[in-house]
């Protein structure tokens, strides 16, 4: 692989002096798309607010290209090169779309970028985000982290509460972003469309990582991911057909 862009090494993240996240080691390539899934409370958002500065990064070390970041505040990692698409975050309603952009400029900025990647906004610029459909406000917030030309960006789950289609729309720029240099590290519960654009899968499990591997040999194996997200053994025939049968119902 190329010089990871991000490259974490037996980091360990606290949640209110828990330790939740321990000994996670992961590289995220420029160019590609690095997936990290997990069941719910597996550890993913600290693990992300950990590399971002905004959770306590208690052991191991945290590369950003050629710098150690882990002891740098929330902004200097910012600055490095880091931009953070945080879970559930949402537009500032009152401003309008370009107000939202310009909010999240550091220095030198490029909104034209942002415009290109999402025309919608680009005719919007001028409204308050607040009259947005979600999955417009969606690209405000992705927008926001793209202003400042970052090397790495961390999405938490941008599809939360999103139709598929419009999902499916945001999964095309994810893929545009790789294709700008950028190395994308995608958190998403639609384990499939993120293995679709990804590269390089990691799955956690109660804070560790139990899964480092190419996204391809996870794609469309249902069993293999519900064993790696909750352990045990695989799903058998029957439990398939008994899930088969309550959706029918
Ligand atoms: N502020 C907090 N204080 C205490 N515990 C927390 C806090 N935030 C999260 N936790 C706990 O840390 C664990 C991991 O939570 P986290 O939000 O990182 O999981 P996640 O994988 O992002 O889940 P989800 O898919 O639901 O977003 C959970 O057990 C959660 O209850
Ligand atoms: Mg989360």
């Amino acid at each position: 692989m190329a010089t990871p862009a991000l490259a974490l090494e037996g980091v360990g993240v606290n949640r209110a002096d828990i330790p939740v996240v321990h000994d996670v080691s992961l590289d995220a390539a420029p160019g590609a798309v690095t997936v990290i899934l997990g069941a719910n409370g597996a550890g993913k958002t600290t693990l992300m607010d950990g590399i971002a500065g905004l959770a306590p990064v208690k052991s191991g070390t945290i590369r950003l290209g050629d710098r150690s970041i882990e002891k740098l505040a929330p902004y200097k990692r910012a600055r490095a090169g880091l931009g953070y698409v945080e879970q559930a975050r949402t537009t500032f309603r009152t401003l309008t779309v370009e107000q939202n952009l310009l909010v999240a400029q550091q220095g030198e900025g490029d909104l034209g970028t942002v415009y290109k990647l999402f025309p919608e906004l680009d005719k919007r610029r001028t409204l308050q985000a607040g009259y947005l459909s979600g999955g417009e406000q969606q690209m405000v917030v992705l927008g926001r982290a793209l202003v400042s030309a970052p090397k790495v960006v961390l999405i938490d789950e941008m599809s939360l509460g999103l139709a598929p289609l419009v999902v499916r729309r945001l999964m095309t720029t994810v893929g545009e972003l790789a294709g700008m240099g950028i190395a994308v590290v995608l958190i998403e519960q639609f384990a499939n469309l993120a293995l679709d654009v990804g590269t390089r899968a990691y799955v956690l499990r109660k804070g560790g990582v139990v899964y480092s591997g190419p996204c391809a040999d996870l794609r469309g194996d249902e069993e293999r991911l519900h064993r790696l997200y909750f352990g045990g053994p695989p799903l058998t025939a029957a439990d398939r057909d008994a899930g088969a049968a309550e959706s029918e119902q």
